[in-house]
């Protein structure tokens, strides 16, 4: 079977991997020749963990082209995995799918099957299908199917191939077949259903996701208040296997590609259609309010940031990516700027991409210990291995005045017993060992 595979981010170039390594023969194609170049010589362009060893190891079943007329012209099955950002009013920018689905249409010279992997609002598959069917030859037969992605940034490469499941939307039972036949040697559970409850699937798990956190954050909040540890009291529901003990993390909310988009493209779909999902508004208000919690903690301390030397551990949205979109960094770090403070960064891979904001205000350290030294302040906005593993007592030897505001709750209470410090986390009691008059 030849496979194509338009788009080669997070989505596409994992999905066009992944298939290659089932033995597949499989063209991805991107519209950026810097990135295509790179993939030609086996790097990724994305940092992915097991992603360029996977990648190199099936260099033969893989061909990277901006040529997307003969990737698509005998293709029997061709995948899109463009991404689909968020409007300005909150739903879901579609053009980069529409570009793909006319460049389809100008190039297949047989019968196909298109396959949406990008998240777009229920109904979408269905106008494809139309918009690929008016522009195709005569002779030539195209079926649309959604396949929605599950994979999460970090774990990509696990969670494509070793899947939770493989939801398979068409109207075509042929099509099914054919999809079923693509992910035969994928070890997960496949189901199939109709093209709109495959897409809904999509933004419904999302969505739920999201509002699991949101939930375990404003419990957190309130733990906080009447004296709680929310790491025990999402211990003790998570041992519930209706609730699950997973995404019950409280922390300063949730960032990334997907969740805090697609909350928004279901809300906006529901407007509207007339309706309103109250439970993943609420879920969208919450989110944009905990990205501050930090900054409201610190006012306890402080009461302003002028002047202050702040260290910051953790730029990206979560660890394993050097994705920084909605990261809570991004919203943070200007606030702390502009009210005059001196920021000192660490993060492990998020750097470089943190430059493209912040060229110069910022000083970006290569080593955690730097980034602590003679601070005044400590945000922690990512729980990287290496911030959770240090030794807590540097945070006392280092910085200048050790008040730790720790967004991640990366360290347990115990670990500060013989550290002089005030270390305050989300959703839990406040260790206080220094015990300031303020
Ligand atoms: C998510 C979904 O997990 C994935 O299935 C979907 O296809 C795309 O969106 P991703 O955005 O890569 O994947 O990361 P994920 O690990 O889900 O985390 C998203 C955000 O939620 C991160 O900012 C993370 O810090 C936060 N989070 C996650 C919490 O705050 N608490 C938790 O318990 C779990």
């Amino acid at each position: 079977m030849k496979i194509a595979v338009a788009g080669t981010g997070y989505v596409g170039l994992v999905t066009g991997v992944c298939l290659a390594s089932k033995g597949n023969q499989v063209w991805c194609v991107d519209v950026d020749e810097t990135k295509v170049e790179l993939m030609k010589q086996g790097i990724s362009p994305i940092y992915e963990p097991g992603l360029s060893e996977l990648m190199k190891e099936h260099m033969d079943a893989l061909t990277f082209t901006t040529d997307y007329r003969s990737a698509y012209k005998d293709a029997d099955v061709i995948f899109i995995g463009v991404g689909t950002p968020e409007k300005k009013d909150g739903s879901a920018n579609l053009a980069y799918v529409y570009t793909v689905a006319g460049q389809i249409a100008e190039s297949i010279e047989k019968d196909c099957i298109v396959v949406v992997k990008s998240t777009v609002p229920i109904g979408t598959n269905d106008k494809i299908e139309n918009f690929l069917r008016a522009k195709v030859r005569r002779d030539v037969n195209v079926f649309v199917a959604s396949n929605p992605e599950f994979l999460a940034q970090g774990t990509a490469v696990r969670d494509t191939l070793h899947a939770s499941r493989i939801v398979i939307g068409v109207e075509n039972p042929e099509a099914g077949e054919v999809l079923k036949k693509v992910y035969e040697n994928f070890d997960a559970p496949k189901m199939v259903v109709n093209r709109r409850s495959a897409e809904m699937i999509k933004y419904a798990s999302n969505d739920f996701l999201a509002l699991k956190i949101s939930y375990i954050n404003e419990i957190a909040n309130l733990c906080e208040t009447v004296g709680a540890n929310i790491e025990d009291v999402s211990a003790g529901m998570g041992m519930d296997p209706r609730i699950g003990n997973r995404f019950l993390n409280a922390g300063i909310g949730y960032g990334g590609s997907c969740f805090p988009k697609d909350t928004k493209a279901l809300s906006w779909l529901a407007a509207f259609n007339d309706k309103e999902i109250k439970t993943i508004k609420a879920a969208i208000e919450v989110n944009d309010s905990q990205k501050f919690k930090l900054i409201k903690k610190a006012k306890k301390y402080y009461d302003s940031f002028e002047g202050l030397t702040v260290a910051v551990l953790g730029l990206t949205f979560k660890p394993g990516t050097d994705d920084l979109r909605e990261a809570p960094s991004l919203v943070n770090i200007p606030i702390l700027l502009e009210d005059g403070a001196k920021v000192k960064a660490w993060d492990p891979v998020g750097v470089a991409n943190y430059k493209k904001y912040y060229p110069t205000e910022i000083e970006y350290c290569k080593t955690i210990d730097k980034a602590l030294e003679d601070a005044d302040i400590c945000f922690i906005f990512t729980e990287w291995p290496d911030v959770k593993n240090m030794d807590v007592a540097l945070f006392e030897k280092k910085m200048k005045c050790p008040i730790v505001l720790d967004g991640r709750n990366c360290y347990p209470l115990d670990a500060f017993k013989d550290v002089h410090i005030i270390y305050d986390s989300i959703g839990r009691p406040v260790v206080d060992y220094l015990y300031l008059d303020r």
